[in-house]
């Protein structure tokens, strides 16, 4: 049987092998999984406690806050409280950015948090997911100011997500290629389970709420309809596969292959996904596995951010299905 690489011996390792790295990257991984893993738990005993349920609040986006958002949102200040390297956390949970104080201004990364993603999933023990995204700040220091953390999704250090699943993963890039991790419960460890994953040129599924279908563009309409058609040499009908947790669906395409889509609305355009800890993280990581991340007009990481909890429109996954989807968004605003 060959032996099981962990987490900490695969990034030192990977760590070994970049000139001039400084380990850096690797201890922040480290503390990142530490919050997974904490939160993991935490879901597991959740129907048995006090966690379930709402806090009653709203949070930045108006979104009611559920006891587990809270929770696990604290989970990742406290494990970023007693380091130096990250000096910012940007989170769904908080208006504005928190600053470390043991960083004590010197910190030189930022990471940006939706600690949990798929929360109308929580009380029905479906799954759910953390996203991260880590940015170098310009030179040390606290940010002087929120501008300086409106970095354009291309300028990520490295970005991922947890998937509390089934089983537990850690799949993330720090740009090169996308490595999957699974955790041993019992050894609270996580594990090589796939390494450099690839996500097929073109896919079988799409994943959307249809639901909204009275409320989009007639380019949008005009793509499901597409997908949905009748036809035998491209592989049509798709699929349509949807959980209500955005790293779910998309750790589905990432396997699979097909599209994620969360459009924009005639009242919403910019649809529901934040860019710096939604699209833009899950898009790096996508395309670190051959697929692409659109705003259905542009690369999500060619955005620049105007806010830090702005949203975007997003169409994620093959590069076949995102471009054919880009086609027909484009062709509807040339008329
Ligand atoms: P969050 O729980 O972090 O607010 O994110 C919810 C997101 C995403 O996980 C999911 O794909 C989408 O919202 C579901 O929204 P709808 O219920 O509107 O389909
Ligand atoms: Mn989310
Ligand atoms: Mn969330």
């Amino acid at each position: 049987m060959t032996p099981r690489l962990s987490l900490p011996t695969h990034t030192f390792r990977e760590q070994g092998s970049i000139p001039g790295a400084t380990g850096e990257f690797s201890r922040i991984m480290l503390q990142i999984a530490l919050g997974g893993k904490l939160i993991a738990r935490d879901l597991r005993k959740a129907g048995l406690g006090q966690l379930l349920g709402s806090t009653g609040l709203t949070n930045v986006q108006g979104e009611e806050v559920q006891k587990l958002d809270e929770r696990a949102n604290q989970i990742f200040l406290e494990v970023f409280e007693h380091q130096e390297l990250v000096s910012t956390l940007v989170s769904e949970e908080m208006e504005k950015p928190y600053l470390i104080k043991e960083a004590n201004g010197k910190g030189k990364y930022a990471v940006f948090l939706d600690p949990l993603d798929g929360s109308s999933n929580i009380d029905v023990n479906a799954p759910l997911g953390s996203i991260f995204s880590i940015h170098r700040l310009p030179g040390e220091g606290f940010p002087v100011s929120e501008e300086v953390l409106r970095k354009k999704g291309c300028e990520q250090v490295a970005a991922g997500y947890f998937l509390y699943g089934a089983s537990v993963l850690l799949v993330y890039t720090c740009g090169h290629g996308v490595q999957q991790f699974t955790l041993d419960q019992e050894a609270g460890e996580f594990f090589l389970s796939a390494n450099n994953l690839h996500i097929p040129k073109r896919g079988k599924i799409y994943s959307v709420n249809e639901g909204n279908h009275q409320k989009w563009s007639s380019g949008t309409k005009k793509f499901l309809h597409h997908l949905q058609e009748l036809d035998s040499q491209t592989g049509r009908p798709y699929s349509s596969r949807y959980s209500g947790c955005f790293v779910a669906d998309v750790h589905r395409v990432l396997c699979k292959g097909g599209l994620y889509m969360y459009p924009g609305e005639q009242k919403k355009p910019d649809g529901k996904l934040r860019l710096m800890y939604e699209a833009a993280p899950l898009s790096f990581l996508v395309e670190q596995a051959g697929g692409l991340g659109s705003t259905g007009v542009a690369p999500v990481n060619q955005v620049t951010p105007q806010a830090l909890h702005q949203r975007v429109p997003l169409y994620i996954g093959s590069q076949d299905d995102v471009r054919k989807a880009e086609e027909f968004l484009q062709s509807e605003s040339m008329t």
